[in-house]
Formats: C-alpha cells, sequence, structure tokens
C-alpha cells in the first residue's frame, strides 16, 4: 500500500481592524511603552468588534481557498480555543454554519495556548490514519473577553485573533515526523479563569478574568518550550541546522528568544511577529504560520519547528515537514467589516466591570 502523509495545503488568517497600542495602555494602568516591549517585546495588539467565528470563518475561507479545494470536501474543522461563544455548543458548530462546510464534522480543542500544536497532531495523526481526507484546522481566541483592563501585569499581554490551515492526504512525505504533547495539571491555577464553569455551580461571586502568576508562566515556560522543540528535533532526527524556521506560540519575545538559543537558531530562523499582536493563544502560531508563508520564508519540503505553551500549564511542539507548494491556490479578498467603536468603546465593558469590581 502508498504511504499516506498529511500535508498543508492551505493557510490564512483574520485580525480584526482596532488596535490598542502600548501608549493607550499608558493611560489606563501604570505602565509605559518602554516597559511593555523590553519585558514582552509587543508593542500592539488587536481588540475584536465581532464573535471569534466571523474571524474564525475568514481564516478558514482564505485557509480553504488556498487549498484549492470545495467547502464540501472539508471533513472535519477543529477549532482551537479557550474563548468558546457558549458552553453548549463548542464555538466549533458556529464555525460549521457561518462556513456552511455541510460534510464536516466539528470539534472544539481547549489546551489553551498550546491548542493549535494539540490540535493540529490530532488532525495529522487522523489524516494519516485515513480517518479524514481533509481537516480545517482553526486557532481563533477573543481574549480581550477575559481580560481585566485594570490589571498592568495581564492587560498588556492578549489580544484577538484567527489562524487556519487546511491538512489533507498526501503521497509525498510531509506532515508531523516528531511530536511532545505534554501537561503539568498540578500548577493549572498559575494561569487560569477561575469559578466560570460547574466548580462553583450558581456562584453568584462567579468572576470570569485571567489570573496569572507571570513570573512562575515565565520560568516554566522557558524550560517546558525549549525542552519540547529540543526533544522533537532529536526524534525526528535533525541535526539544529536542519531546521528551515521555528513557528514559536508568540506569548513573550523572551520566552521565544530563549528557545531560540537552545536550538542555536539565528533570528533568520525564527518568526516573530508579537510586537504586532501580542499573545492571541491558539491562534498565534496559525497567524504565524501564514505570515511566514507569505514572507517567503518557508521554503518548499521546509523543516518547520511549531513549539508551544500556556495554561493548563501544557505545552507542545512538532517537528514538521512542510509540503511541496508554498503558493495559494485561490485568494480571498474580503475583510473583516470595519468597526465604528473605537477602542475605548471595545474595552469599556470590561474596564467598568473590572473598576467596580475593584471598588467593592
Ligand atoms: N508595567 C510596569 N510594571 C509592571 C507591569 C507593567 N505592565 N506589570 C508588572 N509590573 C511590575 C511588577 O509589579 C513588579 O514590580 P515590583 O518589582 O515592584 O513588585 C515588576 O514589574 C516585575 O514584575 P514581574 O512579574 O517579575 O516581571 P517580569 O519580568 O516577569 O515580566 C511578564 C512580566 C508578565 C511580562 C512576564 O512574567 C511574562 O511574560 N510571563 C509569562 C506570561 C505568559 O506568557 N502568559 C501566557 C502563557 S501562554
Amino acid at each position: 500500500m502508498m504511504a499516506r502523509y498529511a500535508e498543508i495545503t492551505g493557510w490564512g488568517k483574520a485580525l480584526p481592524p482596532v488596535v490598542l497600542t502600548n501608549s493607550d495602555l499608558e493611560l489606563i494602568v501604570d505602565t509605559s511603552d518602554q516597559w511593555i516591549t523590553s519585558r514582552s517585546g509587543i508593542k500592539e495588539r488587536r481588540i475584536s468588534h465581532v464573535p471569534a467565528s466571523d474571524m474564525a470563518e475568514l481564516a478558514a475561507r482564505r485557509a480553504v481557498a488556498a487549498a484549492g479545494i470545495a467547502m464540501e470536501e472539508v471533513d472535519l474543522i477543529v477549532n482551537a480555543t479557550c474563548t468558546p461563544e457558549s458552553i453548549i455548543p463548542a464555538s466549533a458548530s458556529y464555525v460549521q454554519a457561518k462556513l456552511g462546510a455541510v460534510n464536516a464534522g466539528a470539534i472544539d480543542v481547549n489546551a489553551n495556548c498550546s491548542g493549535f500544536v494539540y490540535g493540529y497532531v490530532m488532525a495529522d495523526s487522523l489524516v494519516r490514519s485515513g480517518a479524514a481526507g481533509a481537516v480545517l484546522l482553526v486557532g481563533v481566541e477573543r481574549l480581550s473577553w477575559l481580560v481585566d483592563y485594570t490589571d498592568r501585569s495581564t492587560c498588556i499581554l492578549f489580544g484577538d485573533g484567527a489562524g487556519a490551515v487546511v491538512v489533507q492526504a498526501s503521497a509525498t512525505p510531509a506532515g508531523v515526523l516528531a511530536s511532545e504533547l505534554g501537561v503539568d495539571g498540578t500548577m493549572a491555577d498559575i494561569l487560569c479563569v477561575p469559578n466560570d464553569g460547574t466548580i462553583e455551580p450558581g456562584s453568584a461571586s462567579s468572576v470570569t478574568r485571567l489570573v496569572m502568576e507571570g513570573s512562575d508562566v515565565f520560568r516554566r515556560a522557558v524550560t517546558a518550550m525549549a525542552d519540547a522543540s529540543e526533544s522533537v528535533v532529536r526524534q525526528a532526527g535533525w541535526d539544529l541546522d536542519d531546521i528551515d524556521l521555528l513557528v514559536p506560540h508568540q506569548a513573550n519575545q523572551r520566552i521565544i528568544d530563549a528557545t531560540a538559543r537552545r536550538l542555536k537558531l539565528d533570528s533568520a530562523r525564527v518568526f516573530l511577529n508579537i510586537h504586532a499582536y501580542g499573545n492571541t493563544s491558539a491562534a498565534t502560531i496559525p497567524i504565524a504560520l501564514t505570515e511566514a508563508i507569505e514572507a517567503g520564508r518557508v521554503p518548499s519540503r521546509g523543516n518547520l519547528v511549531f513549539a508551544a505553551f500556556g495554561g493548563g500549564l501544557t505545552w507542545a511542539a512538532a517537528a514538521v515537514r512542510f509540503g511541496e507548494r508554498v503558493e495559494p491556490v485561490g485568494v480571498i479578498e474580503d475583510e473583516l467589516p470595519k468597526s465604528d467603536q473605537t477602542v475605548w468603546e471595545l474595552i469599556q465593558p470590561n474596564f467598568d466591570y473590572y473598576g467596580r469590581l475593584e471598588r467593592q
């Protein structure tokens, strides 16, 4: 029987147009552009005025067009997110409905910032096994919903956005060569949104807000991302010189720099866009991959490393052989609609809410 591989054949992104800059944040919390830039590498982030499924839909349409397939050919939608639009149904159902992907199954994957890599390893396996011919994998987040804009230690980091890839069966050797999926559930409470599930049913004090012990998360992220990356490179049988591009989760430039140092990669072999979007959790890698391909930084049959870390505490890495084609088959010109709300109007509900909590 001919070997069956799983190739990334399509890619796309969708970023909401409204920008929240470091100078904007200087007006609402005690911080500075200089502090945020030097500690995180972030200059600005996007705040969405549309539901997450609208961002997911556009990124997905772009990925499907780039793959050159019909929406009816998608067998499964895997929607990686930790900011679902509702508890029931999963956000993947909204995405499926908006896309009209009538032959697809749909499921959310929540591994927080590692969600895209978890979803990608699953998609690759399903395609290789023959359980699916084409998987549409989306990473989408509307983190501005969870961000407390009175907390300077978290509100500087996060933003909204979506990215997507199509993973398809292929006879060409491509796809995941080695992967590592990990978690330390005992440390889950150092990065979490407490009280918004069934843990305290009916609790009147339930607060939907992301809380984080930043420096502890930072230390663990540095170790886990670098260890997992090194491990998949070794398992793939690569030398460090064989890596064409590291496409890392964009949480903090210093975490990325530490992983790059461990893999002995110069800046030409690391993709960075954190300055523009901040941390968009499960969306960072598909957005970064799309931009890397568009910038000509992913060679045909190139060797890529995906590496991520996030709440849970999860981590994930994959050594990936990219496919032959690095040009899209088709391009979607549509954009998300313009916002008639300013950035202040978009974050005002959160700001009022958390400001009020603070005063209680
Ligand atoms: N502006 C100015 N000062 C700030 C600040 C801000 N936005 N946020 C925190 N500070 C202050 C702290 O209050 C602290 O002051 P103190 O020394 O007087 O107590 C000081 O800066 C150092 O804080 P610390 O948290 O140790 O800074 P850091 O170098 O660890 O950087 C983060 C903070 C949040 C940027 C960093 O810890 C980080 O990126 N952590 C990982 C976050 C992450 O990636 N989360 C998602 C995982 S997917």
